[in-house]
């Protein structure tokens, strides 16, 4: 008997990435290959790339010279390897991937992986590099198989894609295109599904999720806090997150959902990208340092305990230090739970690459380690200030030591616990007894919310 034929997936990037990844396992199941994590052992390997930074492209080129030799030594063992390159340096490149990489077999872009089977079998017969980058007309999620999930606790739902803001750094409105909302009731029916398969947490993903303006069962477009009230209704769903958010689409209905939906979790990504008015001017960003303050202030009104996590670029072209300065007051101010900071890079493309004063690196190492410590701190406070607290912990994995498990808090925070395995899945009060910069400890007190 021959072995069923594998294919080994790869995802860079961000949360996207990991659920269009899913989506291409899935679909690729039906076409008869079996996932398997072992690159050697691979038929087909797809590398689903992140465009966003130079870093995370260049990784996929690194990448592709290791996949090289091994799809020649498989080659002279009489076995062919299939390459997709997928996600957004596929789009971005196109058929410059194929002159930098000739045995890449499949380019294909985010919009058009619906299509992978048939491309996958037109790149095995012509024998040549195909690629597909286009933004067809077709609903990409219409003509996906039905979602055939593993079993798991917490699961990605895209309801958006694509991005219309253009902040003059990002490559995402190119890659991704414009917005696009998926429509209510196709989300529904996958949240349902999703629960069926085990999932009790849902994180709605998008670039731009707070954006959201899918059609809805009415026939006219909803809201982000509308889909969520329909999706809070779907009864073994306990959780609801969603991610990322842009400042001027965090409008008044969304906020309350926080205060009025309980499924709704106190956690928001909300990136403001700089502290300077200039700069985030510079950006694009359409929004000042005291509109974002005023923003978290109503934030925080409506839900006090609100976690706040966000993305920051250091380094901008034109940024001195007393713009940066700006960026550390801000954090300052608001107190974060969380954060990513990144060091600005130019990208092909964007109005910022082509800007003078780009700073030189070793200022942009330096002010990105002086920002990383600030939050560092912030991160390290709040974890700790959760210590003698009791939390809701849903269960999503086994921990780490035997009998232990690990799950999230409301707050998005890894909890170590011990319990055993009946709890995966279940809401359990922990009492919290330790914390570290990346996680809490605690302990699970008697069932006193019964397994969900
Ligand atoms: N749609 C989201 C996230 C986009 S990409 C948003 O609007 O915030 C994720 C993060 O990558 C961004 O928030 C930004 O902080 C960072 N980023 C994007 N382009 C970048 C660049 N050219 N250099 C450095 N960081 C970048
Ligand atoms: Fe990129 Fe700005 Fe769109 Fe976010 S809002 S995806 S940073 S262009
Ligand atoms: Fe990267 Fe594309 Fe996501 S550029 S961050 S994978 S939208």
């Amino acid at each position: 008997m021959t072995a069923p034929a594998k294919v080994y997936v790869r995802t860079f990037g961000c949360q996207m990435n990991v659920y269009d990844s899913e989506r291409m396992t899935e679909l690729l199941g039906r076409h008869g290959f079996a996932p398997t994590s072992t690159l050697e052992d691979a038929d087909v390997v797809v590398l689903n790339t992140c465009h966003i930074r130079e870093k995370a492209a260049e990784k996929v080129y690194s990448d592709l010279g290791r996949i090289r030799q091994i799809k020649a030594a498989r080659a002279s063992a009489g076995r062919q390897t299939l390459i997709a390159v997928a996600g957004c340096v596929a789009q971005a490149e196109g058929d410059e991937v194929l002159r930098r990489a000739p045995f890449v077999d499949l380019v294909v872009g985010p919009q058009s992986y619906h299509r992978l089977g048939d491309l996958l079998a037109r790149a095995k017969s012509e024998r040549r590099g195909i690629v597909d980058t286009g933004f067809p007309n077709e609903d990409k999620f219409a003509s996906l198989p039905q979602r055939t999930p593993p079993r798991a606790v917490t699961a990605f739902l895209s309801v958006q894609e694509g991005c219309d803001k253009f902040c003059s750094f990002c490559v995402v409105p190119y890659t991704r295109g414009s917005e696009f909302s998926r429509p209510v009731s196709d989300l529904e029916a996958e949240a349902r599904r999703l629960t069926e398969h085990g999932v009790r947490e849902i994180t709605l993903l998008g670039q731009n999720v707070n954006a959201y303006h899918g059609l809805g069962p009415d026939g006219h477009p909803w809201s982000l806090a509308r889909l969520i009230a329909r999706l809070a209704a779907v009864p073994d769903l306990t959780r609801i997150r969603y991610t990322t958010s842009h400042p001027r689409d965090m409008t008044e209905d969304l906020i309350s959902a926080h205060r009025d939906e309980p499924k709704l979790m106190p956690y928001l990504h909300l990136p403001f990208q700089a502290g300077a008015d200039r700069i985030l001017a510079a950006m694009n960003r359409k929004h000042t340092a005291a509109d974002y303050l005023a923003l978290v202030a109503r934030i925080r009104a409506a839900r006090p305990d609100m976690a706040l996590s966000t993305d920051i670029i250091v380094g901008f072209p034109g940024e001195t230090e007393c713009d940066f300065a700006a960026t550390l007051a801000l954090v300052a101010q608001v107190d974060f739970a969380q954060a990513y900071a990144f060091k600005f890079s130019p990208r092909p493309g964007t109005p910022a690459a082509a800007l003078r004063d780009q700073v030189e690196d070793r200022v942009k190492i330096e002010r990105l380690q002086r920002l990383q410590d600030l939050l560092g701190q912030q991160q390290t406070a709040f974890n700790s200030a959760c210590i003698g607290r009791t939390l809701p912990v849903l269960f999503a994995a086994e921990g780490r030591h035997p009998g232990q498990l690990v799950g999230r808090s409301p707050y998005l925070q890894a909890v170590h616990a011990a319990a055993d395995s009946s709890w995966l899945g279940g809401i359990g009060e922990v009492a919290i007894v330790g914390s570290g910069r990346n996680s809490l400890t605690g302990v699970l007190k008697s069932a006193q919310t019964p397994k969900a």
